[in-house]
């Protein structure tokens, strides 16, 4: 077949570079974004008048046919016409004949590749956006129901101080949120149309790029047509965007394996987000949640490849860039789908209020309180802290807990403990006393999740 760039070949490509440099396996995957570029350019061409409105009018049905044929599956591409953009001038061209050759007018692959990998990042950011919105829904839901679950908070994987399960779950929150915005703030640098940047240095004809921004629902136009074919940052942004979100999701699902162990017991996973051993029949595995946290380093993978990719590139166009879709394709399949079974698999997660109760009670977690309960008293905190270190090391050695000795022998430490000190330095008071913007007593964590709520409203708008 010949090809559309053939005019200065006198020999035919080498079939192997055919199959090398042909992109159309995976780039077919932009064909809506492809098509809608350029309705929107053979448009904005008919009433420019730079091609005849009959023929823009022939162009744009044309167009709408091979749209309709693709989203049914009815379109055979080739790999003649290496990639996507080829494939549907080469279809348009074979059903409308003349007309069609006038399509590419005033635009080149360049610009009309960086248009395409732009839609794509744009959806793909309000699809991510919706699915963490889900995602955070569900997390609220397990805040709202656990003000009062009291569960130890860890430091370096030890005890540290009591918390509760709707502080843990408005920790995630956050997280989520800044997924949010982060990918929010993406979107408004991905917002620029680079059709018009031609090959790299603009075009001759008088095309109305704001027309065709407008059209195609972007807020304004690239600014330079060098930098316009050759800047890839929105897709690194939706990528390093991708990462971290994975890397949170990753946290996440590291904190569930940790929980739903023997040795924590503070979750069990349901059993349809669990797996089997094939040769230990107690087996109930967490395979959903380490697949996540592993498939994590595959997203990184595709951003330090794009990124790998880009760093030498002089400007404008190279056909390395080829190479940023699969990345993008992968990052963006590969965390969509982690988004929503995470979403679900948190969703039928039960927790184990008892456990998580016992848990907070042991490891000394008040030590803290009852450092504070001396200061509160009158003592220096820092001698306070040596009292409550000495007391600690006095239960550890007779193997019970601060609230299992008596007034008396605290006394014996300070004469400064009354009564008092037991309310004072019971788990759920420890909770309750931390009574802070951004703490964990149960009236704090409500102004929390109001405010969770009042973003997930805004952003449902
Ligand atoms: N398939 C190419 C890509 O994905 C389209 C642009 C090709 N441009 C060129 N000058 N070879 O990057």
């Amino acid at each position: 077949m010949s090809k559309l760039w053939g005019g200065r070949f006198e020999k035919a490509t080498d079939h192997m570079v055919d199959d090398f440099h042909s992109s159309i396996s995976f780039d077919q995957r932009l064909y809506e974004a492809d098509i809608s570029g350029s309705i929107a350019h053979a448009t904005m061409l008919g009433e420019c008048k730079i091609i005849d409105r009959a023929d823009a009018d022939r162009i744009v049905e044309g167009l709408k046919g091979i749209l309709q044929d693709a989203r049914e599956g009815k379109l055979q591409f080739s790999i003649d016409a290496e990639d996507i953009h080829m494939n549907v001038e080469q279809i348009l061209t074979e059903r409308i004949g003349e007309a069609g050759k006038r399509l590419h007018t005033g635009r080149s692959r360049n610009d009309q590749v960086a248009l395409d990998a732009r839609i794509f990042v744009k959806s793909g950011i309000r699809q991510t956006q919706a699915l963490l919105c889900d995602l955070m829904q569900v997390v609220l839901g397990i805040a709202r129901a656990n003000l009062l679950t009291v569960m130890p908070g860890y430091t370096h994987l030890q005890k540290a101080q009591p918390v509760t399960l709707a502080h843990h779950m408005m920790a995630w929150f956050e997280m989520l949120r800044r997924d949010h915005e982060r990918l929010g703030d993406a979107y408004r640098r991905a917002d620029f149309m680079p059709l018009g940047s031609g090959a790299l240095a603009g075009t001759t004809y008088p095309l109305d790029r704001a027309q065709v921004a407008q059209l195609l629902g972007f807020e304004g136009i690239t600014r330079n047509s060098l930098d316009g074919v050759s800047d890839r940052d929105f897709v690194l942004e939706y990528l390093s965007g991708a990462s971290i979100s994975m890397m949170h999701l990753s946290r996440m699902c590291e904190e569930l394996i940790l929980w739903s162990s023997h040795e924590f017991g503070f979750v069990v996973m349901d059993d349809g987000f669990a797996t089997g051993s094939s040769i230990m029949p107690q087996k109930k595995n967490p395979d959903v949640a380490e697949l996540i946290r592993g498939k994590t380093g595959r997203v990184y993978g595709d951003l330090m490849g794009l990124l790998t990719m880009m760093k030498g590139l002089p400007l404008a166009y190279n056909k390395d860039m080829q190479e940023d879709k699969e990345a993008l394709f992968d990052a963006h399949d590969t965390w969509t789908k982690c988004l929503l079974v995470f979403t679900h698999m948190l969703d039928t997660v039960s927790f184990n209020a008892e456990a998580m109760e016992r848990g907070a009670a042991g490891g000394f977690t008040n030590a803290t309180d009852l450092a504070d309960y001396l200061v509160k008293k009158g003592m220096p905190f820092r001698e306070a802290h040596e009292v409550s270190g000495k007391m600690v090391l006095a239960c550890v050695k007779n193997r019970c807990a601060l609230l299992d000795m008596s007034l008396l022998e605290m006394q014996a430490y300070s004469p400064m403990f009354e009564q008092d000190v037991f309310e004072e330095i019971s788990i759920l008071a420890c909770v309750k006393n931390r009574n802070i913007p951004g703490g964990p007593a149960p009236d704090a964590v409500q102004v929390a999740i109001d405010q969770g709520d009042a973003f997930l409203k805004d952003c449902a708008q």
